[in-house]
């Protein structure tokens, strides 16, 4: 039997659904290029599979999915040293993913929070694959014997969930070939909350555009958001201890700390003691430096979308060679009969 990879090989993904936010950047993004520059062998997918788990406006996911390439490659990511791809156009992760829907128990799919969330009160009217999501997500990691994922925060379940996939399908069927990843959450900005409620996460989906800095912001936009972002009326404390419950001041604190490679007690031992106007007049200035290469990146990226579309499909099938051997090989495990 063949034996489970040990070499390190990083995978992560981000759904194709809506503009990319400076959570998405912070949390994983710009943590997936300095993984890339490190010199590891780097696999990055957006997944269009899992953005149709609630509904997506066709046209819109399309565009959505160039764009969210054009921001990997304005954020850092080269495709001649990262597999760049969407999801559906390798068919081994939904193979995959049917046979760990087989492997994963509903017990364990019912208490993922973000099902709990996204479905809401009306749990009866989601989606069948809004539930399977987290199967489809082991078989994203597992289908390459990635050993390592890059997330942010509210991922950490879902990446549990996929360690218990591999040792089930290693135990059941006496082998041991899929491997037991080690998640990576780490930095200041694994959790970027809401610019207009610091208990949130700041995200895609939320209703209010304030809420969230959009990597395709300009410049005007940026400053905008971070001065009517809220606050509290104390000075930036002199240290860490200060911000426990000041949820609003600790975000634009990490924020600062995650955009210059800062640590949280270097920023609050600079700005200790300032009123927020003027740390926020600071953190506008580090943002739109930051962020605006790139933006601008994004938008050059954006006027060749048929250029986009091959580099999608020349990742595609890079990945297909890494992921199909795979899918074969876990088929015979399972004793499927077949010949490719
Ligand atoms: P999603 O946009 O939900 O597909 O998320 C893609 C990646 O970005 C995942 O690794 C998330 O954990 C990360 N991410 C999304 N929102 C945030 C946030 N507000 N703070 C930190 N990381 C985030
Ligand atoms: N569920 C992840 C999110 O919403 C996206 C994702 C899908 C993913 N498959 C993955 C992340 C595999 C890491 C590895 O953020």
């Amino acid at each position: 039997m063949v034996a489970c990879r040990r070499s390190k090989r990083v995978f992560s993904g981000i759904q194709p659904t809506g503009n990319l936010t400076l959570g998405n950047y912070l949390g994983a993004l710009k943590r997936f290029v300095e993984i890339q520059d490190s010199g590891v062998e780097t696999i990055y997918c957006l997944v269009d599979l899992h953005a149709i788990t609630t509904w997506q406006n066709p046209a819109e996911l399309s565009d959505a999915t160039r764009e969210a390439a054009a921001g990997f490659m304005a954020s850092g990511i080269d495709p001649a040293r990262s597999i760049l791809f969407n999801q559906s156009q390798v068919p081994a992760h939904s193979e995959l993913a049917w046979i760990f829907n087989c492997v994963a128990r509903m017990g364990w799919l019912g208490r993922m929070t973000q099902f709990k969330d996204k479905a809401g009160k009306n749990r009866e009217n989601a989606s069948v694959g809004l539930f399977a999501y987290p199967a489809l997500m082991a078989a994203d990691i597992l289908v390459y014997h990635a050993t390592h994922v890059p997330v942010g925060d509210d991922q950490k379940q879902h990446l549990e969930l996929t360690r218990d996939i591999a040792i089930k399908f290693n135990n059941d069927f006496e082998v041991d070939f899929f491997p037991v990843i080690e998640p990576i959450i780490e930095g200041t900005a694994t959790r970027v909350m809401s610019l207009r409620d610091g208990t949130k996460k700041m995200s895609k989906s939320d209703p209010s555009d304030m809420s969230r800095i959009n990597l395709t912001d300009d410049s005007n936009k940026i400053a905008a958001k971070i001065r009517k972002a809220k606050t509290d009326s104390a000075p930036v404390p002199e240290s860490p201890d200060g911000l426990v419950g000041r949820h609003e001041a600790a975000n634009l604190l990490h924020i600062f700390a995650a955009l210059s490679d800062q640590s949280i007690e270097t920023i609050t031992s600079e700005f200790g003691g300032r009123m927020f106007s003027e740390f926020k007049a600071v953190l506008t200035e580090l943002a739109v430096d930051r962020i605006g290469p790139v933006t601008a990146e994004l938008n050059r990226l954006m006027k060749d979308p048929a250029e986009i579309d091959r580099i999608l499909a020349s990742g595609a099938e890079q990945a297909t060679l890494i992921a199909e051997p795979i899918v074969r090989q876990t088929h015979d495990i399972v004793g499927m009969i077949g010949s490719r």
